[in-house]
Parts: C-alpha cells; sequence; structure tokens
C-alpha cells in the first residue's frame, strides 16, 4: 500500500448495519441497514430525539458493543475479527470517549484522572504520564485544578477534565455522546469551542447530540430517528 492508499481508508466503515436487543422474547430493532463512513477530520454531529439509536451506534463504533449483522471497518480492518483484547487495547489507544455525565473517578485527584487512560496502556513512564497529564490539563484551562478533588469541580470543569483525560493518549477519534446534556448553555458553549478547536487543529471528532442548535459546530450533520437515517428535511418535518 502507498501512503496515498494509506490516507484515503475511511477511519469508519458501517456497512449494512443491523442492531437487535432481545427484549424477553422478542428482539427490539434498533439499528436499521445502516451505512455511515466516518473519514479523518470531520467533526460528524449525529442528531436525533431520545431513543433513536445513537448510544446504541456510539457504543458500535466505540466497541462496547457489537453488531447484529452488517460489517465494520475501523481504518481498514474487520472490527468482527478482533478478539475482546484487542478491541480493549483499540479503545484505550485509538478512541477517546466523552459523556454527558463525565464519568470521573471521585477518589482519584483532576490529574490522576488523566492519567488513567495511560496507566491502562502501560507504556508511559511516571514522570511521563505527569508532564503529558499537565500537558492536557492546560490545553483545557485547568492548569491550576490538577490536585484538586474532581467532586470539587463545577460541571464544566468535569467536562474538562474529561476532554483532557479522552485526549491524553492522542486518539484517532474523540467520541462524545451528549457532552453537553448536562451543563447550562453557556457552559455548553465552551465545551463546544474546545472541541471545535480540537477539529481544526486535525482531531476527528464524532459527536451525538438531541440539541438541533448544536449543528453550528459540525463539518457534517446525519439525522436519526428509530433507528434509521433521514435527510434534514425529513428530520425537520418529522
Ligand atoms: N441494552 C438494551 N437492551 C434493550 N433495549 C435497549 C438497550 N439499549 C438501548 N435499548 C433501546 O434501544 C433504543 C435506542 O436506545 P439508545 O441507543 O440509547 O438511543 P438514544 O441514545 O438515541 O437515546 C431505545 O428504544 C432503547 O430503549
Ligand atoms: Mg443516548
Amino acid at each position: 500500500m502507498t501512503e496515498q492508499d494509506i490516507h484515503s481508508t475511511p477511519l469508519i466503515e458501517l456497512t449494512d448495519i443491523n442492531k437487535y436487543y432481545p427484549v424477553g422474547k422478542n428482539q427490539l430493532h434498533v439499528l436499521k441497514n445502516l451505512n455511515l463512513t466516518i473519514e479523518r477530520g470531520e467533526f460528524l454531529m449525529i442528531m436525533g430525539k431520545s431513543g433513536s439509536g445513537k448510544t446504541t451506534l456510539m457504543n458500535i463504533i466505540g466497541f462496547l458493543d457489537q453488531i447484529s449483522d452488517g460489517t465494520y471497518q475501523f481504518d481498514g480492518e474487520d472490527a468482527s475479527k478482533l478478539s475482546e483484547n484487542e478491541k480493549s487495547k483499540l479503545r484505550n489507544q485509538y478512541l477517546g470517549f466523552i459523556f454527558q455525565q463525565f464519568f470521573l473517578i471521585p477518589s482519584l485527584n483532576v490529574r490522576q484522572n488523566v492519567e488513567l487512560p495511560m496507566v491502562y496502556s502501560g507504556n508511559k513512564k511516571d514522570g511521563k504520564r505527569k508532564e503529558l497529564a499537565n500537558h492536557y490539563l492546560s490545553l483545557v484551562g485547568l492548569e491550576d485544578k490538577t490536585h484538586v478533588k474532581t467532586t470539587e469541580l463545577s460541571g464544566g470543569q468535569q467536562q474538562r477534565v474529561a476532554i483532557a483525560r479522552a485526549l491524553v493518549n492522542d486518539p484517532l477519534l474523540i467520541m462524545a455522546d451528549e457532552p453537553t446534556g448536562a451543563l447550562d448553555s453557556e457552559t455548553g458553549q465552551d465545551i463546544m469551542n474546545i472541541l471545535t478547536e480540537l477539529n481544526k487543529q486535525g482531531k476527528t471528532i464524532v459527536m451525538v447530540t438531541h440539541d438541533n442548535d448544536m449543528r453550528k459546530y459540525a463539518t457534517r450533520v446525519i439525522y436519526m430517528k428509530d433507528g434509521l437515517f433521514l435527510t434534514e428535511e425529513e428530520y425537520l418535518n418529522a
């Protein structure tokens, strides 16, 4: 393969995927024959009301859940061929996660939270870990909070810690599931400005939200309802 070929491989390619959840004796059809390609450098926004299947789709992209059928290619590799161990590694090294509820660990201080993905990957010495954690914390404007307990921070500050944590292994893709959902609109805007800046610097981002106002931050928007992708017109008229 030439360099050109490598860079023309989409980062994510989902083809004809379906997802069913068993519910009692029945199967709930949650993702319906979806096709989605995500290219490097995009800030992709997946818009949909609650229950449309956004988190399910994110969990699949993030190797936290499996498709029922179809194919998932991550950076040209067939995800179905990966072992659980390989998936954990991919998650840790190539993906950064940001959630509505932050999911910080309250018994650890700010910097220890940010160091965690590096602790899991185990490929950095103590000093290097601290240095990188400090670097990403200053990037999100929290250089003076490194030793604070996360419970003493505001929601917006906690989300910034989570962003630093998502960045610390220099992932190929940042995945954000309703990252502003628990924040007031001004704080949410601060978070979106950080994500936009990261994207401008080349980071690929996929974010899901139910908030139509978030569209302005994206380089591409797709619309989802009841497990299907809709056109903008179909979505807004639904
Ligand atoms: N583990 C599960 N088992 C059964 N049903 C689920 C499960 N997770 C999600 N669902 C259902 O799948 C649908 C889509 O959920 P979800 O992906 O969380 O949507 P969204 O993130 O857009 O709100 C909903 O009807 C939800 O109740
Ligand atoms: Mg959700």
